[in-house]
């Protein structure tokens, strides 16, 4: 393939992934969105395997390494469950890191690529943000890979003057920057180069480790938007436009990500970007009045459930983790469908950190077929809940807590909730009076008017579904 026509490739590539972020913007055309992102993404890997910079002795090499790594994707994506998405996520984000950190040592040693002054100091400086980037990327997103399947504690590692450690860390970067862009062998730069990534190793585990369980959703987005970055370094250092392009869109569509992550969990997008996450609402549990028992739970059964949504005129459903865990998304769609049967109006409300990633409820539900327009965003709903007669809470915890609301020493203090204590009636759908993610009590369960439906999601509402169809 000539540079022209793999340029002209690339370019539709590129196109195809801005219609594809523009479709995965909304539900309706998102499988749109996908399809364009694949036949992007196939364009894109045709014309650089064939393209002009690949010897053909090196497509074999590049042919077999596709075979290994794309039956490893397709592996993984058949038995992932969805509960397991973010973790999977956050191991493909640690990839793109290794990706940088290795293309930037080759990128290094690679004498065949002779450049002479300036050119060669934008290329190094290349390759050290590169790794640097990219080694962040990698450590960070293995903790959080670590802390989103639960082999690591939620709670935030919290070390003495840490903001002071970071600190140093930037200025020995910084100094051994100086020292690689001196060195006048490879020999001589590798010293620096290998001292920065093993800080920006440790960096990004002490950066993530520092982070609570309840911050991880902007740990996630961040995670998310770096790997771009490195990405884009990656481009940067090949010469490869069209990575640069890519790895731009994914940094900075994180970045937006990551900003609404913030507002949805009122935190300040800068201080996160400077590294204060972590602290103020991140800190370990400190129970405030309002966390405290106040009263009673109340258990139901699936029988008085069914009751109460019979009378109902309106319900608002609120799904959690737990309707994932259950895989009970499909029982919902039975219930709403019956619910709506009778004239009872029906709708879901969906926090932006309900689950474990975003837009987690949503792909659920629309995998079950419940019609968009009855699923309704946090701020579109919340001011419905006094007029609802039934609020269901589907294995949700952390997003339905007023201590949010109510208790400045919670660790989820000053996180909008949906307020379903606000409805004539509450039914909180779970296990036991376990925590959620955050480990925070909950006293929306001791509320006078919320009753506790204790048992697994799909399993309780096969029951309710049932007594409502008697
Ligand atoms: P959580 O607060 O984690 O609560 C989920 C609840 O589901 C648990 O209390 C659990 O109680 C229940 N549950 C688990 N398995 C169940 C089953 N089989 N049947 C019925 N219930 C079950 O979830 P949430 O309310 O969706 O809030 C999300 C939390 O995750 C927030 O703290 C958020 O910050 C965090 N987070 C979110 C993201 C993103 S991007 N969405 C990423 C990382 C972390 P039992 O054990 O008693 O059943």
């Amino acid at each position: 393939m000539s540079q022209s026509l793999a340029t002209v490739a690339y370019l539709g590539a590129a196109i195809l992934f801005i219609l594809s972020l523009g479709g995965l913007s909304n539900p309706e055309t998102s499988r749109r969105g996908n399809l364009f992102g694949m036949i992007g993404m196939a364009l894109a890997v045709l014309a650089t395997v064939f393209g002009p910079r690949v010897s053909p002795s090196g497509i074999a090499w590049i042919v077999g390494a596709l075979a290994i790594g794309g039956g490893i994707g397709l592996y993984a994506a058949k038995v992932v469950k969805m509960t397991q998405m973010p973790e999977l996520v956050a191991l493909m984000h640690s990839l793109v890191g290794l990706a940088a950190c290795l293309v930037g040592f080759a990128s290094y040693v690679d004498t065949s690529i002779q450049l002479e002054g300036v050119e060669k100091t934008i290329h190094e400086v290349e390759i050290y943000v590169g790794i640097l980037i990219g080694a962040v990327t990698f450590s960070g997103s293995l903790i959080a890979f670590g802390k989103l399947n639960g082999k690591i504690g939620g709670k935030p590692l919290l070390l003495p003057g840490r903001h002071w450690l970071n600190l140093a860390a930037l200025m020995i970067v910084i100094w051994f920057g100086r020292e690689f862009l001196r060195a006048e062998t490879v020999e001589q730069g590798m010293v620096p180069m290998v001292v920065m990534t093993v800080i920006a190793l440790l960096f990004g585990i002490h950066m993530v480790m520092a982070i609570g369980g309840a911050d991880m959703p902007v740990v996630v987005s961040m995670l998310n938007s770096y790997s771009g970055w490195a990405a884009a370094a990656t481009g940067f250092m090949l010469s490869n436009d069209l990575l640069i392009v890519t790895g731009a869109l994914v940094g900075s569509s994180g970045a937006i990500l990551s900003y609404i992550m913030c507002n949805a969990m009122n935190r300040n997008f800068l201080s996160v970007i400077a590294g204060g996450f972590g602290s103020g609402a991140g800190t370990p549990a400190k129970k405030g009045d309002a966390a405290k028992p106040q009263g009673e739970a109340v258990p139901a059964s699936s029988a008085e459930t069914a009751e109460l949504l019979r009378d109902a005129k309106s319900v608002i459903i609120v799904p959690g983790y737990g309707m994932a865990v259950a895989q009970a998304q499909h029982t919902v769609y039975e219930i709403t469908k019956t619910l709506r049967e009778k004239g009872i109006n029906v709708r879901f409300a969906i926090h932006p950190v309900a689950g474990r990633m975003p837009g987690h409820m949503n792909v659920l539900l629309a995998e079950a077929k419940v019609p968009y327009d009855i699923v309704m965003e946090m701020d579109e709903i919340n001011e419905d809940f006094p007029d609802a007669d039934v609020a269901m809470v589907i294995g949700a915890n952390d997003i339905v807590n007023p201590s949010a609301l109510e208790d400045p020493a919670s660790p989820i203090a000053g996180m909008p909730v949906l307020e379903v204590w606000k409805a004539k009636t509450s039914i909180v759908m779970k296990r036991s009076m376990a925590s959620g993610y955050a480990g925070v009590d909950n006293p929306l369960f001791y509320k006078e008017n919320n009753r506790m439906l204790f048992g697994d999601a799909k399993k309780m509402l096969d029951e309710v579904l049932l007594a409502l169809k008697s």
